[in-house]
């Protein structure tokens, strides 16, 4: 090679070098330092929890919207139907770490690569039944994402129960919605035109983070 020639050939491979590295460096930086699969068409589970029903609500319309396998958490003892017992139980099992056996049994667990999962408030924190589930699986590598219907007092800690729960999982923005108000004796209120405006606010959520292709 005649010497011009050659230092324009060293020349580039030093661009190429010096490219490769910045490129490298910027990969690693918006990786949040979680490794999580990037997968074009991921395997998606929607796993909730629910009383009386708007958690299920927003569980379904997620459903519709991303496809995936829906779930419901069940514990292995049925809960009270009356809402004053539901609420001292739920206190005195949130105070002393108490966490309900489930029923519920997700054995292909590992497989899924994004989990959605819901909760309501309770005691402005996630009923204890949800926090065994977070306990029972493993997330390392997925991507997780919250929701959660209240009575109007927000998601209180139920967020980031889940974040700290869901172990080396990526967890995206979550989405939060008033539900029931069972203290006024309304229970199930995501239903009829209220359903159709929360369905337009869950639509912009999941464009928002994303999340939106079937
Ligand atoms: C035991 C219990 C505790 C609750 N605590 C709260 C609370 O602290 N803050 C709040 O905003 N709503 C609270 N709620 C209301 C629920 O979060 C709300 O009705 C929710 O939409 C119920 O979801 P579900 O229909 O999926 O069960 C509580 C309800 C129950 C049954």
């Amino acid at each position: 090679m005649k010497k011009p020639y050659l230092i324009i050939f060293i020349f580039i491979v030093i661009l190429l070098m010096i490219g490769f590295f910045i490129g490298n460096n910027a990969l690693n930086t918006n990786n949040n330092t979680k490794e999580v699969k990037q997968v074009e068409n991921p395997k998606t589970l929607i796993v909730y929890y629910s009383r009386s029903g708007n958690t299920k609500a927003i569980a379904e319309l997620i459903q519709d919207k991303v496809g995936g396998d829906l779930i419901q958490i069940k514990t292995a003892e049925a809960r009270s139907a009356n809402y004053h017992e539901e609420v001292n139980q739920n206190e005195q099992e949130q105070d002393n770490d108490i966490l309900p056996e489930l029923k519920t049994e997700i054995s292909n667990f590992e497989s899924y690569d994004r989990v959605f999962i819901g909760a309501p408030t309770w005691n402005m924190a996630l009923p204890q039944a949800a926090v065994a589930f977070l306990e029972s699986y493993n997330f390392s590598g997925k991507t997780v994402i919250p929701f959660n219907t209240n009575g109007g007092y927000g998601e209180g800690s139920t967020f980031s129960q889940i974040e700290a729960g869901a172990k080396d999982a990526k967890v995206l923005e979550g989405f939060s919605v008033k539900g029931g108000e069972e203290t006024n004796g309304i229970l199930l209120a995501i239903k009829g035109n209220r359903k159709v405006e929360v369905s337009k606010e869950i639509d912009r959520w999941l464009k928002k983070i994303n999340q939106q292709s079937q």
